[in-house]
């Protein structure tokens, strides 16, 4: 057998091994139709394999809306410590709308896009004031609070109040495409408008929790985002035009991103006798209400840094470079140099600065992880 033909009988034997299992061969059905056939497999497969996660033992809306927050931009193993954190002191929705905000950054910090954190108790506060202390069970007053949107009015509606409505993210939306064979850019609103009213009709009416979740769990442990989905194991696959038609890289169809603006930063680990200088960020904007190292657009030389800083010559007892470092938020992308200037005890401060011990860095003071690279320096 020459190398082509054997490589050949290697390819077919690749192709039988991973046939989809059995194509169900239902050309004709409809968006909707197929969709609602969805519900039978994926529901006991749910029934099967659901994780165990912390929010899933209560139907607590408090709980269900917390975990859905913190789950917009975390995965799930990072989250749990932070929702156990964050319930044991702020255990329900009265105690989150009373936390002050530097406590409640605080118990955010590490989680990053602290306006979701500001939202929360923004939305607590509205749900003391007007719904005494409760939320409210219907899908449309959901969604009029601060930072819910339909994804997370869908969630909380479905999970805590069996209300019939889609909770619709990235995972569901890769789902949809890849069953549907469907090549629109999936970060289309109307793509994700089109698959919350398809879903809304066919979803499991009886249980509409349990199937956003197993739709959402799907998506996050089997037709997964990165790498080869697992469609051997994925209880849709037969009605999946995706996989039948072995699209799953073209699918779901994502425009290419923008380039993000770099920013360059200098920042000072500003040192005064065992003291470390905290400057607090302004009210709206990236990072707003945080403490931060001090810091100053562009990249200073060391002769600059007096002018810069509003520091005099003689207050400056060294300075010393450190290791540059990059953060990337979504829209923006800091390209940071560093230096280690120590002070005088004489050094009498300046407006915008707080001088604190370095203990209260660990307590007190919420420093977002744009320093961490400078913070770890901190010593
Ligand atoms: N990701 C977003 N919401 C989730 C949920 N309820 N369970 C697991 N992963 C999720």
């Amino acid at each position: 057998m020459s190398e082509t033909d054997s490589m050949k009988q290697l390819y077919d034997s690749i192709q039988v091994l991973e046939a989809p299992p059995s194509w169900d061969g239902r050309e004709e059905l409809s968006e909707e139709e197929r969709l609602k056939a969805l519900n039978r497999p994926l529901m006991a497969w749910y029934r099967e394999n659901a994780r165990m996660l912390p929010w899933r033992s209560s139907k607590d809306p408090y709980r269900i809306w917390l975990s859905e927050i913190m789950l917009q931009q975390t995965r799930v193993e990072a989250v749990k410590p932070y929702f156990h954190r964050f319930l044991q002191e702020l255990p329900d929705i009265e105690s989150l709308a009373k936390v002050s905000e530097e406590r409640l950054l605080k118990l955010w910090e590490g989680l990053g896009y602290y306006s979701r954190a500001k939202n929360l108790q923004k939305c607590a506060k509205i749900l003391v004031e007007t719904y005494e202390g409760k939320m409210p069970e219907e899908f449309e007053e959901i969604l009029k609070l601060p930072g819910i949107g339909s994804y997370t009015a869908g969630a909380i509606a479905s999970i805590a109040f069996s209300v019939p409505v889609p909770a619709v993210d990235g995972n569901v939306l890769r789902v949809a495409a890849r069953v549907l064979g469907d090549r629109t850019d999936i970060t289309k609103p109307s793509f994700k408008k089109r698959i919350e009213s398809l879903l809304k009709v066919t979803m499991d009416q009886e249980n509409p929790g349990d199937f956003n979740q197993a739709l959402i769990e799907t998506g996050a442990l089997v037709c997964v985002p990165n790498g080869e989905p697992k469609c051997l194991i994925c209880p849709l696959a037969s009605l999946c035009k995706a996989r039948r038609d072995g699209l799953y890289r073209e699918i779901p169809w994502k425009a290419p991103k923008k380039s993000r603006k770099k920013e360059a930063l200098t920042v000072l680990i500003l040192e005064r006798e065992g003291q470390i200088a905290l400057r607090k960020r302004p009210t709206s904007g990236l990072l707003a209400s945080l403490y931060e190292l001090p810091n100053k657009p562009g990249r200073l030389e060391e002769k600059d840094i007096p002018k810069a800083f509003g520091l005099e010559k003689k207050e400056i007892l060294s300075v010393e470079p450190l290791p540059a470092a990059k953060h990337i938020f979504s829209h923006v992308e800091w390209e940071m140099i560093g230096y280690r200037v120590r002070l005088k005890g004489t050094f009498g401060g300046a407006l915008d600065l707080l001088f604190t011990e370095k203990k209260n860095l660990e307590g007190k003071y919420p420093l977002p992880n744009a320093f961490s690279t400078y913070r770890k320096l901190i010593m």
